[in-house]
Order: structure tokens, then C-alpha cells, then sequence
């Protein structure tokens, strides 16, 4: 493992932390004779050997429900997915009885790492845990059948999926076809309500027993700091951020309501929801054409690119590894290619939402991904395979340690791959013409910008909601309300029908269908920059940041692929310290790689009142 003596002596000030909190657990099997360092040695080694059997287990059948959804594979998913629970939460529990011994340092992280190992813990009531696992396979797998049906003049009845209706999301430009998929897709989600309270309540159970006060206190006890520590640091970083978010508010706005009218665009009221190019207004490059600066060099049109080379989805996946091996780093395994789900089959119900797996800790790596030839999916591949990636460059670590430095490095590495998919680098793997690649300025910035800074206020606000729910500062009553609470605060939007508690908005979200953390994405936003700002002046790059392209470099790629094998074997600030020389989050680096477009903003938001 790689450590100080100043990483030694911070994990030892979060440890005992950990074991204060551990002390809270009300062991049921508190061993009589007091036990050794050697027994604690051997308890983990056993621990570990089982705890990979059962996830590679639950991952298999989650990777086989996901992609063939039935009665029967939501029966195995939650089966798995209950044994893993009874598992994990019955080892915590017995690892109390270590808690007074001096642990070396891998071990006593590896406690650690195994106390916080699930998202969604259970409690040891068999039939309470056996309920929160059938409540979880059905919220994710009604969010992958979802369809808004109705039946038009005809008579006939017409049904649409996630796919179809962000079609119109992305391309419609016509505020009530807009209207009608932004209140269509949201149909599926009320079926949810009850349930996800009781989810609520019952993986609330589960963290209590684990010695948490709740799922949320679980969730950001994952960072090595205190759950209030963490909170404050995002609050840090979205206050470093905000500035530049409103600024970008400000102007699409003043567009949108050029485009649409200001009786539909007020220009100084948050944003109706449904016209910023996306289902959940979370990134806003579809957008672009109503909001392109007129004096400034286009964007070229990818997609269009894309579609005219008449790219099939194995080959847009080619092209995103081909980037992981222009770092030094290996080829995908066959058995990626043979594996993995990437067209959204005719003949079945599946998750579309794209994930990446590790069935086996080992080679057995795979995506999950519903692929369109789009510069968005583009974007997305380079996102999954840097999952793919990290579990292969930490594949020979203990299986405790095979995860993210936290879970936001997890997410920005392959984005950090992403934001040198420059128009130069385009052009240099021929999918892009030079007739068609200017220099990198304003209008790439601004494309840019709708998709990473408008994301940042989204990132945030997810889990904001979600860790008041948990706490119980949200009550189930109000679940719709709080929602659009914060997303008018956080991001300037309004719903543009009204909403009301009849309505479980919410759950018309992936990630709060399927309990996967959120903070990460926001986490992951940041430090991509970070990344990309330590990696270009690593390989000598000079100008602007944003014309800066890591492709073909082996310095750039050792620098990463090192990070990457550390996985989660010690504190994350030492992960970001290899790769950074850095060992805090930072936001100066996306603040200084959008500066030039702050500037421009600036100056197109004069005379304007921006905010809402
Ligand atoms: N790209 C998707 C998203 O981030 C899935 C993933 O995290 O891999 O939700
Ligand atoms: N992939 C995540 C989502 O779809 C974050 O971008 O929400
Ligand atoms: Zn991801």
C-alpha cells in the first residue's frame, strides 16, 4: 500500500472515529475470549473470500435482470442481492468484537471499507431484509419498462419509451410536444410512491443496525472524513462554482426566450423544465443550436459526423478504447466484446440506462449500454470504459479495495478521457473533416458548459434531497414539493405543469429508482478538470486548457493508470495527491478552463436581471 507518516496518522484520526462509531452497534455475537490481531487477520481473510463469492454472484444475476427483465430474474436479482445483505450486515457486526485491538493499517481499513460496503444495507430481520431486496428489483426494473402510453385520434394506442421520448427532448423544438414527453415519461413514477417510502424506511433499519443514523449518514460516511465534514466540503465546492452556473443561466435564458416568447420565457423567473434539451434538464448540449454565439467559430456537428461515417455501436465503442490504448493501456478482454449489451434489443424488456461491470473481480468486464450514434453516447462510451478501466488496473487488490478512491474518481475517468475528444483529435481519427475544425473557442466552450457546468447544480441537488428524505426531514407527503424545492433554488428551473403529490417525480429519475448515489457525479464534475488541468501541464501542454488533448500520451497515461491501480487501498487524498500533487477537491481547474466563456457571459448578460 502506498502511505506516509502524515497519511498514517489522518487515517488514524478517522479510525477512531470509525470505531466510535462502530461502538454504537449492538452486537448480538460478542466473543467471550478476548481475540488477537492474528484472529482479526483471519476473520478478514475469511470474510473477503466470501463476501467475492456472493458479489460476483448478485452481479450476475443483476447484469442477467437488468438486461432480460422478467418475474423470474427480478426474483434472482433480489435473492442475490438479499444473501449479500444477510452477509455483510452479520460480518459487520462480528468484526465489533476487534474493535479494541491496535489493527495495522491495511487491516484496519479494510474493516472499514467492509462496513461501508453496500449502498442499500438491510436489516437482520429475514423478513423485513427479504422485502427491502423485492422492493428494489421492482423500482429499478419498473424505471426500465416505463412507457407513457396513450391513445390518439385514431383511437389507436401509441406507447413510447425513455429512448423515444428523450428524442424529442433533444431535437423538438416545440413547447407542447416538448410538454407532452417531459409529462409523459413522469407518468411511470407514482406506481413508486409507496414503495419507496418503505424503501426509505427499511434500508434506514439496515444502517442503523451498521451504527449509522441513517442511509444518508451511510452514504457520505464513504470519504474518508466525518459525514459533516463531507457536506460542508460540497457545499464549498458548488459555492466556487455558482457564480458561473447563474452566469450560464442567465444567458440561455435570454435565448430560450427569444426562441420561445417572453410570456413562455419570463426573463427574470427560473426556467420551464421542459426546454432545455434534456428529460431532466441536467446538461443542455442538445440545446446548442438556440443558444450558438453568432460572432464566434461553430461547433462542428459531430453527430452528424457520426452518422455520416454510418458508425455501428461496436465500432463507437472501438473508438473510445482505442483512446484508453493510445494512453499505454491494454486492449479490452474478448470476452467484453462477446458479453456485453450494447443495442437495445427488439424482443425484451431491458435497463437502458448505460452502467459498466466487474462480474469477477478479475477480466470479466463488461458495459451495459442501449448505444445511439450520437456525440452524446459518444461522450457516454469514453464515461463507461473509464469504469472498465479502473476495475481492470485494480483487479489484483483485495476485493475490499476494488473500488473508486471515492466514488466520484470512479466517475470523472473517463470523462477526463472525454474532454480530449477535441475537434483536432476528431480530425486526427478522421471522423471529423479539417474543413470542419477551426480552433477550439467560444462556441466549443459554450458547448462545453452546457454540459458540464449546467450539470453541477443537478449533481448537487439529488442527494440533497435524498439525505433529507433519509434523515426524515422530508416526509412522504412532501416528496414532490421538496423535490422541485430545490430544483428551482439549486438550478433555476420550474416545472412548466403544475405538480402535486399525486405525482412521484422523483422516481422518474434513474438513480433515486435504484438507489445509486448521486453526489458522485457532482464530485466527478469537478475533479475531471482537476485531472485534465494536472495531466496537460504534466505533458508540457501550453494555451488554454480546453485545446489541451491527452490522446497518444504514454506520460499522461502511466500518470493515470498508476492512480487507477490504487483503487481504494488507502485514504483518497493520496490517490489524488499521485495524480495531481493536489490533496484536496478543487474547483479553480473547471473554473479556469471555462474563464474565457465567463468573460463572454458576462458581457452578454449586461442590462440583463439574472437569477430567478
Ligand atoms: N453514465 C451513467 C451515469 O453516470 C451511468 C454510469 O454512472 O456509469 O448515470
Ligand atoms: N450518468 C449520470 C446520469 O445519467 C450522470 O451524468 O445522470
Ligand atoms: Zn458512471
Amino acid at each position: 500500500m502506498h502511505t506516509t507518516k502524515t497519511t498514517l496518522r489522518r487515517q488514524a484520526g478517522w479510525l477512531a472515529t470509525v470505531l466510535i462509531a462502530a461502538l454504537s452497534i449492538s452486537a448480538t455475537s460478542q466473543a467471550a475470549a478476548k481475540p488477537t490481531i492474528a484472529d482479526a487477520q483471519r476473520f478478514m481473510q475469511r470474510t473477503e473470500k466470501e463476501l467475492e463469492r456472493l458479489l460476483s454472484i448478485r452481479e450476475r444475476a443483476a447484469f442477467v435482470n437488468m438486461t432480460y427483465l422478467t418475474e423470474d430474474t427480478d426474483f434472482f436479482d433480489s435473492h442475490f442481492q438479499q444473501e449479500l445483505m444477510a452477509f455483510v450486515g452479520k460480518s459487520v457486526k462480528e468484526a465489533v468484537r476487534f474493535r479494541g485491538l491496535k489493527l495495522p493499517a491495511t487491516l484496519a481499513r479494510k474493516f472499514h471499507m467492509l462496513r461501508i460496503n453496500l449502498d442499500l444495507p438491510a436489516p437482520s430481520d429475514a423478513a423485513l431484509r427479504a422485502e427491502l431486496a423485492q422492493i428494489a428489483s421492482y423500482l429499478t426494473s419498473t424505471y426500465g419498462k416505463g412507457k407513457y402510453c396513450k391513445t390518439g385520434a385514431d383511437g389507436r394506442r401509441n406507447c413510447r419509451n425513455l429512448g423515444q421520448l428523450s428524442k424529442v427532448m433533444a431535437t423538438s423544438r416545440n413547447f407542447d410536444e416538448l410538454l407532452d414527453a417531459w409529462r409523459g415519461w413522469r407518468t411511470i413514477a407514482p406506481p413508486m410512491r409507496k414503495k419507496f417510502a418503505r424503501y426509505v424506511t427499511l434500508a434506514n433499519a439496515g444502517a442503523k443496525e451498521l451504527g449509522f443514523k441513517n442511509l444518508g449518514d451511510l452514504w457520505r460516511s464513504k470519504y474518508d472524513m466525518s459525514p459533516e465534514a463531507f457536506e460542508k466540503e460540497t457545499e464549498r465546492l458548488w459555492k466556487q462554482v455558482k457564480p458561473l452556473y447563474r452566469d450560464l443561466h442567465c444567458y440561455v435564458r435570454a435565448q430560450l426566450s427569444k426562441h420561445y416568447g417572453a410570456d413562455k420565457v419570463p426573463l427574470d423567473k427560473p426556467i420551464p423544465a421542459h426546454l432545455l434539451g434534456n428529460m431532466w434538464s441536467q446538461t443542455w448540449e442538445n440545446i446548442y443550436p438556440l443558444v450558438a454565439p453568432k460572432t464566434s467559430e461553430r461547433a462542428p456537428n459531430v453527430t452528424a459526423a457520426l452518422l455520416r461515417k454510418g458508425l455501428k455501436p461496436k465500432q463507437m465503442t472501438k473508438i473510445a478504447e482505442n483512446f484508453f490504448v493510445s494512453l499505454g493501456m491494454p486492449t479490452l478482454p474478448k470476452t467484453f466484446w462477446n458479453r456485453s449489451l450494447f443495442t437495445k434489443p427488439r424482443d425484451r424488456e431491458v435497463v437502458c440506462h448505460a452502467s459498466a461491470w466487474t462480474l469477477d473481480f478479475k477480466n470479466d468486464v463488461r458495459i451495459k449500454m442501449c448505444i445511439k450514434i450520437d456525440e452524446e453516447d459518444l461522450s457516454t462510451l469514453h464515461h463507461e470504459l473509464g469504469h472498465v478501466y479502473y476495475y481492470l488496473a485494480y483487479r489484483g487488490l483485495p476485493v475490499l479495495f476494488q473500488t473508486g478512491a471515492h466514488d466520484g474518481f470512479h466517475e470523472a475517468v473517463g470523462d477526463l478521457l472525454a474532454l480530449s475528444v477535441t475537434p483536432d483529435y476528431l480530425k486526427a481519427i478522421e471522423i471529423l473533416q479539417t474543413s470542419e475544425t477551426g480552433k477550439p473557442g467560444l462556441s466549443f466552450l459554450l458547448k462545453m458548459a452546457l454540459e458540464k457546468v449546467a450539470f453541477l447544480p443537478f449533481g448537487k441537488l439529488i442527494d440533497q434531497w435524498r439525505w433529507h428524505v433519509f434523515e426524515g426531514r422530508i416526509k412522504p407527503r412532501e416528496y414532490n414539493a421538496s423535490w422541485w424545492r430545490l430544483r428551482t433554488t439549486y438550478q433555476g428551473i420550474v416545472p412548466p405543469v403544475s405538480r402535486s403529490e399525486s405525482d412521484f417525480d422523483p422516481g422518474a429519475k434513474y438513480h433515486i429508482a435504484a438507489n445509486v448515489p448521486y453526489t458522485r457525479y457532482f464530485l466527478a464534475t469537478i475533479l475531471q478538470f482537476q485531472f485534465h488541468r494536472a495531466l496537460c501541464k504534466a505533458i508540457g501542454h501550453k494555451g488554454p486548457l480546453h485545446a489541451c488533448s491527452i490522446y497518444g500520451n504514454k506520460i499522461a497515461g502511466k500518470r493515470l493508470w498508476k492512480m487507477l491501480q490504487l483503487g481504494a487501498s488507502g485514504p483518497w487524498p493520496e490517490a489524488l495527491h499521485e495524480l495531481t500533487g493536489q490533496r484536496r477537491m478543487d474547483a479553480t481547474a473547471i473554473l479556469s478552463y471555462f474563464a474565457p466563456l465567463h468573460k463572454w457571459l458576462k458581457e452578454q448578460n449586461k442590462g440583463q436581471r439574472c437569477g430567478w
